[in-house]
């Protein structure tokens, strides 16, 4: 496996939150915070990255997550380039090792991938040169770390930088959810006080991954109290036939409604990474109700990807 922390505990590379020691975790969450006031727009940041270049490499489709790299990285004054897979010489058989090394040659040294299989972009990783950092921005059902800091600088601004005495509840699609495995290794890094995972059991990984959290099947229950709701999406692209037995009971037994959320602390803050199924895993009510921290969640991840790049790439 790519070590992705060098011999002086910087970041080489950002494969995965698993393991990454929490002084790393908490120096790019602060870092994130003081970039936050640069995050959409103005110059006082943009010499840091002027004169390198940065690529979202993406061989999935994404919203959030390569646009808010492009503006990170544009707005720390990197070049920045747009990987389309869908028009580019990978339809002709370039497998993305070659795209790799054919970006790096044109000077290319950061690399922000997303890909369809687990553990790709350690793969590339492998490959790349002295120089080039890479970020994982998602591959497969593994992990998708940037998405996990951002979840945790939104926690953390809204409930303060002690995890210990939290109680954070994630629901739903956890068995194919990159974003909740991220999340549960960025929570227990962090020390939180208690996690809650809910789900139908055919929705749920294996037991090893869900180590140190409380698991049930009862969402009412798993409300009880909670300061933090993380919604997942029920990833239907991912799924095999008969995980659910329909979208109406998914709804019923796993969709926050307002009425829902009221089990919930009076001051909690509902998450969800996006993008939503509304109706089906969140009413709209609660998407764009008072609790919601969802568009607070994509805001951050502009200043939590300028950390990121920041410390990948400036010289
Ligand atoms: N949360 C997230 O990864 O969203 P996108 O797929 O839109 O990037």
């Amino acid at each position: 496996m790519t070590a992705q922390i060098d011999a002086d505990g910087r970041l080489r590379h950002l494969l995965t939150l698993e393991g990454l020691p929490r002084a790393v975790l908490e120096r790019l969450l602060d870092r994130a915070e003081a970039l936050h006031p640069h995050a959409h727009g103005g110059a006082a940041v943009r010499d840091r990255l002027a004169g390198r270049a940065v690529c979202t490499l993406f061989f999935e489709p994404s919203t959030r997550t390569r646009s808010s790299f492009q503006l990170a990285a544009a707005r720390l004054g990197a070049d920045t380039l747009n990987f389309d897979a869908s028009t580019s010489s990978t339809r002709k058989g370039e497998t993305a090792a070659d795209t790799l090394r054919t970006l790096e040659a044109m000077g290319v040294h950061g690399f922000i991938v997303r890909h369809h299989e687990a553990g790709a972009v350690d793969a590339l990783a492998e490959v790349a040169g002295a120089g080039t950092c890479l970020v994982n921005a998602g591959d497969g059902s593994r992990a998708h770390p940037t998405q996990g800091l951002l979840d945790m600088l939104t926690m953390r601004q809204a409930k303060g930088a002690d995890f210990s005495g939290l109680k954070v509840l994630v629901v739903g699609d956890v068995r194919h959810s990159r974003v909740a495995r991220s999340d549960l290794h960025a929570l227990r890094t962090l020390g939180t006080g208690e996690i809650r995972v809910c789900g139908p059991k055919s929705l749920l990984p294996d037991d090893a991954e869900l180590a140190g959290c409380t698991v049930t099947g009862d969402f009412d229950a798993a409300l009880e109290g909670v300061d933090v709701v993380m919604m997942l999406r029920l990833q239907r692209e991912r799924m095999v036939d008969g995980l659910i037995t329909s979208i109406e009971d998914y709804h019923r037994d796993y969709g926050l409604t307002e009425q829902r959320l009221r089990q919930a602390a009076a001051d909690a803050i509902v998450m969800h990474p996006g993008p939503m199924n509304r109706g089906i895993e969140i009413d709209a009510e609660v998407a764009d109700g008072a609790q919601s921290r969802i568009l607070v969640q994509v805001g951050n991840g502009v200043a939590m990807r300028m950390a990121v790049l920041e410390e990948l790439l400036a010289q």
